[in-house]
């Protein structure tokens, strides 16, 4: 009776161990693999709406991607060229426009919650006047190779490879989010087969010297 009751503890704890080490497994990611690494920015900038909807070209923000190592991060005076005038949605430009209309006052300005974070770091008020010192926005970096690792952007975008390639449908995304997990094989699969990914007339080095200093 008693050795019966032993086992049935046994089996419960063998069973309970491998729920444990199951449920660990499901957290357990490879050293460096960020897949799906999604941060919040301290301003909610959609790609969707500015490379989707609005059709822009990454490289209008990311302009040193042909020319650098670097595709870059645009300075917030690159959101001004449109931000300067544009301080709202249009949705809610129209909503202020109809309740003016309807209480039969003067339309108010109106500037959107994120976008009043934008004018916050160019050091400007709300009328578009200087009223502190501009300082830089903390976009925090998503993409990240270790320091042994020498990646270059030009090399590649100027061989026409497609940022959503490396990048996934960026055009796509409220936030940005890492696709692709950047490990050495994923960098040599490509590398050794770049037909596969539809580049043509292309052959990248697998020498070790190539990525590695
Ligand atoms: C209007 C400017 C603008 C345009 C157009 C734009 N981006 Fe960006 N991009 C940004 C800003 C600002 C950030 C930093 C904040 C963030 O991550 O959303 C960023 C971040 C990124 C990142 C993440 C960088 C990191 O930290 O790893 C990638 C990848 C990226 N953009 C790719 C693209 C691609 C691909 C396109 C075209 C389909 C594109 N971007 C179009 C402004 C822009
Ligand atoms: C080529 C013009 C253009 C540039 C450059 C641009 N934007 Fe925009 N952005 C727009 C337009 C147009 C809208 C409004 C779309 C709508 O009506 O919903 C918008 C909307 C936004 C909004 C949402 C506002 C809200 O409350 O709905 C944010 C936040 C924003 N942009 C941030 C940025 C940042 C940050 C940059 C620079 C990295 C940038 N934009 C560069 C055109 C631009
Ligand atoms: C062959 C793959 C590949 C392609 C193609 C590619 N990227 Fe990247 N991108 C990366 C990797 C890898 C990193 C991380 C680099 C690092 O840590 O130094 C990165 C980082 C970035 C960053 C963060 C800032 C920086 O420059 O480090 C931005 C923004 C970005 N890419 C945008 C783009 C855009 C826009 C395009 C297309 C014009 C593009 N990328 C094409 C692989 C790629
Ligand atoms: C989607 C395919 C693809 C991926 C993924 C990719 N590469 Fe490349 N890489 C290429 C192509 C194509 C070239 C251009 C070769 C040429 O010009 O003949 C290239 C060129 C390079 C060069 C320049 C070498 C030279 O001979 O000029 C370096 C450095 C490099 N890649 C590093 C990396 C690293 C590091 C990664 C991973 C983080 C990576 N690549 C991921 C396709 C890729
Ligand atoms: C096309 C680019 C590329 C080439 C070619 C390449 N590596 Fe790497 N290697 C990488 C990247 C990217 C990482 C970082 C992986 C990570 O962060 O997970 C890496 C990491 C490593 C590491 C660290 C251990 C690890 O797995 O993180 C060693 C060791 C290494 N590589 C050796 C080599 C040797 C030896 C060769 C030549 C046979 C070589 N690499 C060729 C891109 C490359």
């Amino acid at each position: 009776m008693s050795s019966r009751i032993t086992t049935v503890f046994l089996i419960i704890a063998v069973l309970f161990s491998f729920l444990v080490i199951i449920s660990k497994l499901a957290l357990f990611r490879l050293p460096g693999d960020n897949r799906g690494y999604e941060p919040e920015q301290p301003i909610a900038f959609s790609h969707r709406l500015h490379a989707g909807e609005l059709e822009m070209s990454c490289q209008y923000c990311h302009s040193e991607a042909t020319s650098s190592r670097h595709a870059g991060i645009p300075a917030a005076s690159t959101c001004m060229n449109c931000h300067s005038v544009i301080t709202a949605s249009l949705g809610a430009v129209r909503a202020e426009e109809e309740a003016a209309a309807k209480e039969k006052r003067a339309v108010r300005p109106v500037v959107s919650q994120e976008l009043s974070k934008l004018y916050q770091a160019l050091g400007l008020d709300e009328q578009m006047k200087r009223a502190g010192t501009p300082r830089t926005v903390n976009w925090i970096k998503i993409h990240d190779v270790p320091d042994f690792v020498y990646f270059d952007h030009r090399a590649h975008v100027n061989a026409e490879v497609k940022c959503q390639s490396c990048h996934g449908p960026v055009e796509t995304m409220e936030r940005v989010r890492q696709i692709e997990n950047l490990s050495m094989g994923w960098c040599i699969n490509c590398h050794r087969d770049p037909q596969a990914q539809g580049i043509k007339g292309r052959n990248p080095s697998l020498d070790c010297a190539t990525c590695h200093y």
